[in-house]
């Protein structure tokens, strides 16, 4: 079966792939668990001095698999634990994080790429939230965030009212540093990784450290966020929404 998450260490960069392409990279929670595990590995390893995380041609990330959602929803499976290693391991790495994204990215997504130290666009990026439209919340501190980066008018519109930003809104809005034809986004990434990891290792961390803050602030908004994003799970709102989706093609 092939790897819905490909982890590669490309000398001192360690590359995170999403690669569940059929499902434009939507997150199962193996995908959450296989990821949280390569950014806990990357800290614990001298040798990583930077983590890379990309997904497929076209897609970033769809946000998390809503077919696990809407099974959430109807109580038929748990969700979240490691839903939740993973956004804590994002928010407490202490290895600079690059994001290479072409097209859509969507819920997670998108919130990611706010814990991502250096963000490379393709020209066909696409950011949305639409949590409000499907009866959640935001996640990954992205309600803490996203305010603080680009103000609380330019947040809203994305993190309530679901309006998309495309790559040059997202660069201009501080999500992201560079646009690139989508075919140079990964290169484009890397070249960046690259210069990261030819710094010294332990200036880079004690500055990217102290430019963060204290990770335990962004760690307590995403457990806040997510009490409330479990109970939003099971609301008929989201229900409904997740019934939806599935039901468009037929
Ligand atoms: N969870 C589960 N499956 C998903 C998914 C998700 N989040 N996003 C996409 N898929 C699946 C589709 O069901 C489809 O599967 P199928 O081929 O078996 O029918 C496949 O991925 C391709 O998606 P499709 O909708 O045909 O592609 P598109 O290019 O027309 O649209 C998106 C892409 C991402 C805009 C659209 O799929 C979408 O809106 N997905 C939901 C995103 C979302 O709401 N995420 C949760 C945020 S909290």
């Amino acid at each position: 079966m092939t790897e819905l998450v490909v982890v590669k260490d490309e000398g001192p960069i360690r590359v995170i792939r999403m690669n569940r392409p059929d499902k434009k990279n939507a997150l199962t929670q193996s995908m959450y668990s296989a990821m949280a595990a390569a950014l806990e590995t990357a800290d614990a390893d001298p040798a990583i001095r930077c983590v890379m995380i990309a997904g497929s041609p076209g897609a970033f990330c769809a946000g998390n698999d809503l077919q696990d959602f809407l099974q959430a929803a109807k109580g038929e499976a748990g969700l979240g634990e490691t839903t939740m290693r993973f956004l804590r391991a994002l928010a407490s790495a202490r290895k600079p994080l690059v994001a290479a994204a072409q097209g859509i990215a969507v819920g997670i997504g998108a919130t990611m790429l706010l814990h991502c130290d250096y963000v490379v666009l393709g020209g066909d990026a696409k950011l949305s939230t639409p949590f409000v439209a499907l009866g959640l919340v935001p996640e990954a501190a992205s309600s803490l965030i996203a305010p603080r980066l680009m103000g609380h008018a330019r947040a809203f519109s994305l993190l309530v009212m679901g309006k998309p930003l495309d790559a040059e809104s997202a660069r201009l809005a501080g999500i992201a540093n560079v646009v690139a034809p989508p075919a140079e986004t990964e290169p484009e990434a890397m070249k960046a990784a690259r210069a990261i990891a030819a710094l010294p290792p332990q200036a880079v961390a004690q500055s990217r450290a102290l430019m963060r803050g204290d990770p335990a602030e962004v760690i307590k908004r995403i457990e806040e966020e997510g009490e409330i994003y479990k109970e939003r799970l099971k609301s008929p709102e989201a229900r409904q929404a997740f019934e939806a989706f599935f039901a468009r093609k037929r």
